[in-house]
């Protein structure tokens, strides 16, 4: 065997099952002959498919043979790009072999090398590399270096690059430096289609209205991911967030099908945690803060040990009777945090880390506050007026990103693992064919 075929090599059969393309989308086939091809616009529009459809054809017909596709990170370049990809090959009768050692694909005499480059210095990943072909996928999530890199590594003749994105920040990058350039514009260096979600005709009026159901019609995320638009936030970020989202009384344990608990570290400043219950329903999750406790190290005058932290913990796990069933999420930055509680044996408690993707969180988070998916008890008084108090931070976004403002965001950061960890699988993270 060739040594490129050697590694795990992924056998499934699975074809492609050909659906309808919009005219967009057979525009975008035909004509993306320039030198950087963007698709942007709504989510679930048919960007990846028409792109990924294009980018085999391009692959195919050149003379050349390596190839990269790029995502934010390579599980995600593996579900959203990969499967559908050699499930194409496979319907056209090519048979694609996947190293997952090499993290490549073999094809005819082609091979395409996958890579995440969304973390800072991933582009060192293919400095030095030549390719004649990049397929970037969510193109707005990965580092400006990266994007740069690859155009650096694009130096094949013919060499070209296809893009999809959900549109993002105004200030970013990609918007100003690409999609707006009009320079790249007037040269044809670069084309820009714009999806959108109506045009998509391979999903179910059902599944278009749930999504669209998902944001309130003024958020950014509705903007954005629904209609399309290049915004910001501004303001409070969980502004759909009122009484209704308020539960008082006792609380029936029973009632929830997991406990869980998040938390936020600060040594100087606070660290607290929220237990959460979460009750699975056939169709979605709901999630009921149902207690927290935190130790604000400035208002006391005086910083916690990590001793004393696991001593809070152990209180909260013995005053909720929780065991291993029950999932401490320490924050990732708490590598100190996390090696306490492992040598406490009173902690009954399972243990694991959460690196959180904030954008993500925060959108994932408002619409479940929008839906009334998500209830904080009203004991939580701290968790209700920071999540209430929780904004974009405008200087941040004038620089194309998006992040709250780093103050009174312990209590809602806290919150985030139990749900972003028992995620309803729905409209936004299962893809109907391929998933
Ligand atoms: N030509 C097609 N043939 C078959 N199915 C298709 C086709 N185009 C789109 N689909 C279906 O629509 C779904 C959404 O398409 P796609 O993943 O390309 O959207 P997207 O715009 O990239 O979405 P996102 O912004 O969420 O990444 C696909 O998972 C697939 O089920
Ligand atoms: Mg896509």
């Amino acid at each position: 065997m060739d040594t490129k075929y050697e590694g795990k090599t992924m056998n499934s059969t699975e074809t492609f099952e050909w659906g309808e393309y919009s005219s967009n989308a057979i525009d975008y086939i035909a004509n993306s002959t320039a030198w950087m091809n963007i698709a942007v616009g709504s989510v679930r529009s048919g960007k990846t498919i028409t792109a990924i459809t294009r980018y085999l054809e391009f692959m195919i017909t050149s003379p050349h043979t390596d190839f990269m596709v790029i995502g934010k990170t390579l599980g995600a370049v593996k579900r959203n790009v990969v499967k559908p990809l050699m499930a194409m090959m496979r319907s056209m009768g090519i048979n694609p072999v996947h190293n997952r050692k090499e993290n490549e694909v073999y094809f005819m005499d082609k091979v395409l090398a996958l890579y995440g480059m969304g973390k800072k210095d991933d582009e060192e990943k293919i400095q030095g590399s030549t390719f004649a072909g990049a397929f970037i996928d969510e193109g707005t999530v990965i580092t400006e270096e990266a994007f740069k890199m690859i155009i650096s590594r694009l130096s094949e003749s013919g060499a070209k690059m296809f893009v999809t994105c959900n549109p993002s920040n105004p200030n970013h990058f990609l918007y100003v430096e690409y999609l707006m350039n009009p320079e790249l514009i007037r040269e044809d260096k670069l084309r820009k289609w714009t999806f959108r979600l109506e045009e998509n005709k391979n999903l179910s009026k059902e599944y278009v209205e749930n999504l669209k159901a998902s944001y309130p019609e003024d958020s950014v995320f509705y903007k954005r991911y629904i209609l399309g638009q290049w915004v910001s936030g501004q303001g409070a970020i969980y502004d759909k967030f009122n009484k209704d989202n308020i539960f008082s009384g006792s609380v029936d344990l029973d009632h929830y099908d997991y406990l869980e608990i998040g938390s936020d570290y600060g040594t100087s400043t606070t660290t607290c945690y929220a237990l959460i219950g979460i009750k699975e329903y056939e169709d979605h999750n709901e999630y009921d803060v149902i207690c927290e406790k935190g130790f604000d190290a400035k208002q006391e005058g005086v910083t916690q040990t990590d001793a004393e932290r696991v001593e809070d913990i152990y209180q909260l796990q013995e005053e909720y009777g929780l065991d291993s069933t029950c999932v401490f999420y320490v924050s990732h930055d708490a590598a100190s945090l996390l090696s306490a509680l492992q040598k406490d044996h009173r902690i009954k408690m399972s243990l694991d880390t959460f690196t959180p993707d904030t954008l993500e969180c925060i959108r994932e988070i408002s619409s479940l506050f929008y839906k009334n998916y998500l209830r904080v008890h009203s004991s939580c008084t701290e968790t209700i007026k920071q999540v209430e108090s929780y904004e974009w931070d405008m200087k941040a976004a004038q620089k194309g990103i998006d992040k709250p403002v780093k103050k009174d965001d312990h209590y809602p950061d806290a919150l985030r693992a139990p749900i972003m960890n028992h995620l309803f699988e729905d409209a936004f993270y299962s893809d109907l064919v391929y998933l």
